[in-house]
């Protein structure tokens, strides 16, 4: 995604609640327990996170795990909430915080590392979180690899699904 795309991304996250169509969606997709996470979510983050479910199933895409992935890759993010202002920050820093250590959050730090280490971490606390609220194993999979590249051609259908996960993602 290019700067223009990003900047644009900004802006958009800035408007929109939930409107009608985007509740009966999130109904037919997740079940109340994913849905109660999903609803945790910044406004942000579901807006971006419905932009990526539409570009899926724009291509076809059916299978309710990569579904619900759609909508729940970013849940992890909860775990530490975003202010507007700090999301160009995590734009602009993200190549840098891929390659941070993973250390456990600690209180002492500086709420900019903790935003660059909840960038790093939020895939692995979205898997978690979706497991413990009773998602499959397959959405689990798909949420925590969402920024992971594989290093090698996809060879089963799951994988073949991350990567549109991971399209649409960088897409929206
Ligand atoms: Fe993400
Ligand atoms: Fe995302």
């Amino acid at each position: 995604m290019n700067v223009q795309q990003r900047v644009r991304q900004f802006f958009h996250a800035l408007a929109a609640p939930l409107v009608p169509t985007d509740f009966i969606l999130i109904e037919q997709v997740l079940k109340p327990e994913l849905r109660e996470l999903f609803l945790r979510m910044a406004p942000a983050e579901r807006n971006h996170s419905i932009q990526v479910y539409q570009t899926l199933t724009e291509q076809g895409h059916r299978d309710k795990d990569l579904l619900a992935a759609a909508l729940l890759h970013d849940v992890g993010k909860i775990q530490f909430p975003v202010r507007l202002y700090e999301r160009v920050l995590i734009v602009l820093l993200t190549p840098l915080m891929r390659k941070l250590d993973k250390k456990p959050v600690k209180d002492r730090q500086s709420r900019l590392m903790n935003l660059m280490r909840a960038a790093a971490e939020h895939p692995q606390w979205g898997a978690d979180l979706v497991q413990q609220a009773g998602g499959s194993e397959e959405l689990a999979w798909l949420v925590r690899l969402h920024h992971d590249k594989l290093q090698h051609p996809p060879q089963n259908e799951k994988e073949q699904q991350l990567l549109a996960l991971q399209a649409a993602d960088r897409k929206n």
